[in-house]
């Protein structure tokens, strides 16, 4: 776990992986996957992630403020499936129920998913319009950190032997695509 320059992090998220979403509220703990999440701001980093109202996550994330964006590896799909598809409400503790170790953040205390590739941990911009109107939320980031062995000063680098972390890109129902051939585009004229 290697902190990532802030001006790094959107590139964390920016090609569209499947994200948990990490809360916490005094003792009570959650994480939930969301598809739906983007940059939207260069420095400080800030992004854009969808987290439907009837989610316990959203009643968690609007007490406390503050949330936590782990992006996990195909070695915990899993899980990342598992706690997609179960609310809080039925299964109170899905980190003991489903296997999966966290640490806490240093600064905001949001749960840190083991076995993710990258972590953030995030401060709610305040929107009560937009808190109200839609499901988007949008964040800070105030820390950032990734595994080395597949993101590094500031890229990507999904390769044969760190296939565990490759990133997983929702298609549908449970079936993720992961980073596979690359194409290095180059400039013309
Ligand atoms: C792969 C995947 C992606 C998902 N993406 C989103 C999303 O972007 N936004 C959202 O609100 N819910 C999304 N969901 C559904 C939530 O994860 C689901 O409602 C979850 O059970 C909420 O848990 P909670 O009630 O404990 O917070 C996704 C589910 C899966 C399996």
């Amino acid at each position: 776990l290697k902190p990532v320059d802030l001006r790094h992090a959107s590139r964390l998220v920016n090609h569209g992986p499947t994200v948990l979403v990490t809360s916490r509220h005094g003792d009570r703990r959650n994480v939930m996957a969301a598809a739906w999440s983007m940059p939207v701001e260069f420095l400080p980093p800030r992004i854009a992630v969808v987290i439907d109202k009837h989610t316990a996550t959203a009643e968690l994330v609007a007490a406390s403020g503050v949330l936590g964006l782990c992006v996990p590896g195909r070695g915990i799909a899993d899980f990342s499936y598992t706690v997609g598809s179960t609310s809080m409400r039925d299964v109170p503790d899905k980190f003991g129920r489903f296997g999966i170790g966290f640490d806490d953040s240093p600064t905001l205390g949001v749960p840190l998913v083991h076995g993710c590739a990258g972590w953030m941990e995030c401060r709610v911009i305040p929107e009560a319009h937009t808190q109200s109107a839609y499901d988007t939320w949008f964040v800070e980031v105030i820390a950032a950190w990734a595994d080395e062995r597949v993101f590094s000063a500031g890229h990507w680098s999904f390769r044969d032997d760190n296939t565990a972390l490759h990133t997983l890109h929702h298609i549908g129902a449970g079936l993720f695509g992961t980073p596979g051939v690359q194409v290095q585009g180059r400039r013309l004229g």
